[in-house]
């Protein structure tokens, strides 16, 4: 089975990138992190980054016909796209949306998810640890099913 792993703008600067809030690691390293874990389940993990709303959208499209689950961190489009929103409601596997930080802990545009309408589980605020526990959570919903 196959489970895309989706990241939004800005996330390709990960371990550069404001390090007090978002970590040292690097999206490599959270890409070798979520196939790790999806190995133990076997599970193979198609991922993806993109800085572009559509190129992500085209993604999930993808997914849509190929995959058996996803878990994004749309990073700033989280607060923005209800073109993501759309594209994710119109799959029927689970979707598990990931943030580093604690969206809730920082500014207040930061608060509201468009995401979070479709998103079966939200993890925020657990560092890249959280795509860990996503791949772990989106194994147990996938063998449930
Ligand atoms: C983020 C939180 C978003 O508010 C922000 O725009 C990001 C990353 C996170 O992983 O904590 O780029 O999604």
């Amino acid at each position: 089975k196959v489970i895309y792993v989706l990241n939004g703008p800005n996330l390709n600067l990960l371990g550069k990138r404001e390090p007090e809030i978002y970590g040292s690691r690097t999206l490599d390293d959270v890409r070798l992190l979520c196939e790790a874990e999806a190995g133990k389940s076997g599970l193979q993990v198609v991922f993806h980054q993109s800085n572009a709303e559509h190129e992500l959208i085209g993604w999930v499209h993808e997914a849509r016909e190929t995959a058996q689950g996803l878990i994004i961190n749309p990073a700033a489009y989280t607060h923005t796209s209800i073109a993501l929103l759309d594209a994710l409601s119109a799959c029927s596997f689970p979707v598990i949306e990931v943030h580093i930080s604690n969206i809730h802990k920082r500014e207040s545009f930061r608060h509201h998810s468009y995401v979070s309408a479709r998103a079966d589980a939200v993890i925020a605020g657990c560092g890249v640890d959280g795509y860990q526990l996503a791949m772990q959570h989106m194994a147990t919903l996938i063998s449930a099913s």
